[in-house]
């Protein structure tokens, strides 16, 4: 089932009778089951950005339908099902998790052997021991710290830090009041699309796309525009072409290791895009979680590097490859989108937790940092070939990429995804199919993306040995 946009601006449907669609689709998904209670209507007004009103009268012709009923004082429930069509799909846990919007999560928590599914970094390769001695030092310099706030915008010790990096290694030159720390990229994503969406904006995104992005920009009732990417980058004249006619708010990029391609899009067209942005009045949101994971490439400089105007908001987190227990990431951005970036994020946790802000300022200063990112490339550099040696002889074609941490990989034929998930699993291996990302839904995807940076050599010979004898056997 392909996911509803709601709110379409120009749509013919009444709002009320846009909200009615938006609570069943997530009703048929299963998200609210039978009996369970249902948002209130000020909590879904709020969410929605409509009127109380609207969803009043959303519940109460849903009540009429039989679709959901009341109790007394305590508010509106999903009335159960009762001899309508089987719902089988929505309520098995496999099929139904890449019908709802956390399917990746969904995927991950099923514990399997081999894991290719998850685009995280194996935590022994992590530099988990300097942690215990940092922590003391960081207590002995910052005494009062667990009984102090940051403020909502970060430490100014780790923004002055942040941004003499960037400077220093040439990206971008900013100040540290032009940066905002946020709890890992998923929040500063977050962050800016409260900021910048309203109900009703269009949204261009890559096609496939990572996925929870998709969904915090539907949840703010975006509409979803696509410009595919491909090995070498855009195309640059479908992106001018959207850009002009659609008038998007955003842009929403992840141009370096792709997740989940691994392409990185090119100089000549990073320095293209703030142009474009400007002349129609689009902000790019360029999300960078993997810039220093690379394989002896030399990694182009972000799109933030060209801009001169605030058409471009650049997140740099350091959360995957750094230390995912802190959530650090950072959101660079000119011009006067910080004072909404900052009421957005006071609303969300008025400011990142200082002691792992702190905690990772020791780090990034320490010299520690540059050997650790030395060996953790090394590292996921071997575990991405042992896994491209497993696919030699397979018939599966990918795109080497040049940093990263995903294959994104074409099957020979076309089989049942969720038949080929379920037998996977039940031999212990996972991968996510490549309709997750896609924002259209077509279910006829022919790639998976395969993770190499959880598992092992060892695991990785085995589990793709696994995983390719389970394909053989999908008719
Ligand atoms: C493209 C992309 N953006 C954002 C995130 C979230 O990053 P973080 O873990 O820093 O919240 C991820 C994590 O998988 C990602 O792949």
């Amino acid at each position: 089932m392909t996911f509803k946009t709601f709110f379409q601006a120009d749509a013919a449907t009444r709002l009320y009778e846009q909200v009615m669609d938006y609570i069943q689709v997530r009703i048929e998904r299963g998200e609210w089951k039978e009996h369970e209670k249902l948002p209130s209507v000020r909590r879904l007004s709020e969410e929605l950005g409509v009127h109380r009103l609207t969803v009043f009268r959303a519940y109460q012709e849903l009540k009429n339908k039989d679709k959901i009923y009341v109790k007394d004082k305590s508010g509106y429930y999903v009335q159960p099902a009762n001899g309508q069509k089987d719902r089988e799909p929505a309520d098995d846990p496999v099929y139904g998790s890449w019908l709802q919007a956390d399917n990746l999560a969904r995927i991950h928590a099923i514990q399997v052997d081999y894991q290719f599914s998850k685009s995280l970094i194996d935590p022994a390769l992590l530099p988990n021991r300097f942690w215990a001695e940092l922590m003391v030092n960081m207590f002995r310099e910052y005494p009062r710290l667990p009984g102090t706030y940051s403020t909502v915008q970060g430490d100014a010790e780790l923004r002055e830090e942040l941004a003499a990096h960037f400077s220093n290694t040439g990206l971008f030159h900013l100040t540290a009041d032009e940066l905002l720390i946020t709890s890992g990229g998923q929040q500063a994503i977050d962050v800016t699309a409260r900021t910048l969406i309203r109900p009703g904006d269009r949204v261009l995104v890559e096609r496939p796309a990572y996925g929870p992005a998709m969904e915090i920009f539907r949840r703010q009732g975006a509409r979803l525009l696509t410009a595919d990417i491909r090995p070498d980058g855009y195309d640059m004249e479908r992106i001018e072409q959207c850009m002009r006619t659609e008038k998007p708010r955003l842009f929403y990029i992840n141009p370096t290791f792709h997740n989940p391609t691994g392409f990185t899009v090119p100089a000549a067209q990073r320095k293209l895009l703030p142009e474009l942005a400007e002349r129609y009045g689009c902000v790019i949101l360029e999300d960078d979680s993997t810039y220093d994971i690379h394989f002896g490439y030399k990694t182009p400089p972000p799109v933030f590097t060209y801009a001169t105007t605030g058409h471009v908001i650049y997140i740099r987190s350091y959360s995957k490859y750094v230390a995912p227990g802190l959530r650090i990431a950072a959101v660079a951005c000119r011009g006067d989108h910080l004072p909404g970036l900052l009421a957005a994020k006071s609303l969300t946790d008025n400011g990142s937790p200082l002691l792992n802000q702190k905690l990772f300022l020791q780090y990034f200063r320490s010299p520690r940092m540059q050997q650790h990112l030395e060996k953790l490339c090394t590292a996921l550099q071997l575990r991405k070939e042992a896994m491209e040696r497993c696919l030699a002889d397979s018939g599966w074609t990918w795109h080497s990429p040049a940093g990263g941490l995903n294959l994104w990989v074409q099957l020979p034929r076309q089989v049942d995804m969720r038949r080929f998930l379920q037998a996977a699993l039940a031999q212990s291996v996972s991968f996510i199919p490549g309709h997750v990302f896609d924002p259209l839904g077509s279910a006829e995807n022919p790639h998976i993306r395969l993770s190499y940076p959880f598992a092992n050599e060892g695991q990785i010979r085995e589990g793709m040995q696994r995983l390719l004898s389970v394909y053989e056997s999908i008719h």
